[in-house]
């Protein structure tokens, strides 16, 4: 049963006040700490702002737990409406650490359950960070299976070979293709195109064994995501390559910064179609793009990326620019029924029913 100091109660961000939001950006420091003992907390504006900009094809489910007025756990389920994965369905539980073993996370993971079911997502998955054990712990727990390794790599500026940076850019297949750069939204002309572009590249990379289908972007997908970049005061920057002959895309890179966190950039996908790899453009399009933030992003003094760990050219080339492996990641794979299962089999070894929704 739910300790009876703690309250578990639903978060709509559009309708959460500011006391509410405080307590939000407390929690949420708090957890970021955790993860990324480095990183400066976020403000309460970027708290308000980020869970504001929630596109509206993400349907997302979010619950609180509170003691008094502080929020000690989260929960959460990701319901995507888009045209793919509409069989699963992702989702999150964080417990503040001194409130761990009181199993709150398993009063969220009812509720969140209950949503996966009423909209029928047989599928259930999240992540862990391996340097919080409990993560791993709680999901064996569950017999959840893991189904992709992955890490963040993390490049600090000042290690980054620059020589190699401008030997790459000069042995760049110059005459086939041509480099250029969309910092705005998406040209309207070009967007299906990107949609497509966006579409194979992020469905050809690895997942291992985790059961994902291929992305479909859409054009009004993508439209929701920029919209989001922009309350979140986030830039986005895309360097793309064109095939000069046919005028077709070749590939392209994207970097987001935001101001509130002016040292760190986020290296978002790369890729290059398959009928064009090997040719370097992996390689020029990654050198281009840092050699523009080092010209016009002075203040930043570090790059983060994520990638699986199969993913062996993209690993190739961030090693040799200089990544350094940061953070390891679990994804884990989980049946409903399964989860099911296992709560009712909890429920019927303690002395309460589980679930105390407000
Ligand atoms: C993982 C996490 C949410 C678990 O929260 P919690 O409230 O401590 O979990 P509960 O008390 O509800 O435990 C649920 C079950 O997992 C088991 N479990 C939880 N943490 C465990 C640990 N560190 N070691 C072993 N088993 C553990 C519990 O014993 C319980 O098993 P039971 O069914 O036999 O009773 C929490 O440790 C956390 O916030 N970790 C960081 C974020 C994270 O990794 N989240 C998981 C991805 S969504």
């Amino acid at each position: 049963m739910l300790n009876s100091k703690l309250q578990i109660k639903t978060f709509d961000p559009h309708k959460a006040t500011e006391a509410d939001f405080v307590a939000m950006n407390k929690f949420g420091n708090r957890m970021q700490a955790e993860y990324w003992p480095e990183d400066p907390p976020r403000s309460v504006e970027q708290t308000i702002r980020a869970w504001r900009s929630i596109p509206p094809y993400i349907e997302e489910h979010v619950w609180t737990v509170w003691s008094a007025n502080t929020i000690v756990a989260l929960g959460s389920a990701e319901i995507s409406r888009t045209q793919d994965n509409q069989h699963m369905t992702w989702f999150e539980i964080e417990v503040l650490p001194e409130y761990r073993r009181q199993s709150i996370a398993k009063h969220l993971l009812k509720l969140i359950a209950e949503v996966a079911q009423r909209e029928k997502r047989r599928l259930m998955m999240s992540f862990t960070d391996s340097a919080i054990p409990a993560g791993a712990a709680f999901m064996k727990r569950l017999e959840a299976r893991p189904g992709m390794e992955s890490r963040t790599n993390q490049l600090n500026l000042a290690d980054l070979d620059r020589t190699l940076l401008h030997e790459w850019q000069s042995e760049a297949p110059t005459d086939e293709f041509a480099l250029g750069l969309w910092d705005s939204p998406y040209p309207e002309a070009e967007i299906d195109a990107i949609a497509e572009m966006k579409s194979a590249i992020v469905s050809s990379m690895p997942h291992d064994n985790l059961e994902l289908e291929d992305r479909k972007f859409t054009k009004e997908e993508l439209r929701q995501r920029e919209q989001s970049l922009v309350e979140q005061k986030m830039e986005r920057w895309t360097l793309y390559a064109k095939h000069r002959a046919t005028g077709e895309l070749a590939g392209y890179t994207e970097v987001f910064w935001e101001s509130f966190q002016p040292e760190t950039l986020r290296q978002g996908d790369t890729g290059v179609y398959p009928k064009y790899r090997n040719k370097g453009l992996g390689r020029w399009l990654k050198a281009a793009m840092i050699d523009k933030v080092l010209r016009e992003r002075p203040q930043v003094k570090r790059i983060r990326t994520g990638n699986a760990n199969s993913n062996a050219p993209m690993l190739k080339i961030n090693c040799e620019m200089g990544f350094k492996p940061y953070k390891n990641w679990t994804t884990w794979q989980i049946e409903l029924e399964k989860v099911l299962k296992y709560l009712e089999k909890s429920e019927k070894s303690s002395a309460s029913p589980v679930g105390s929704r407000k």
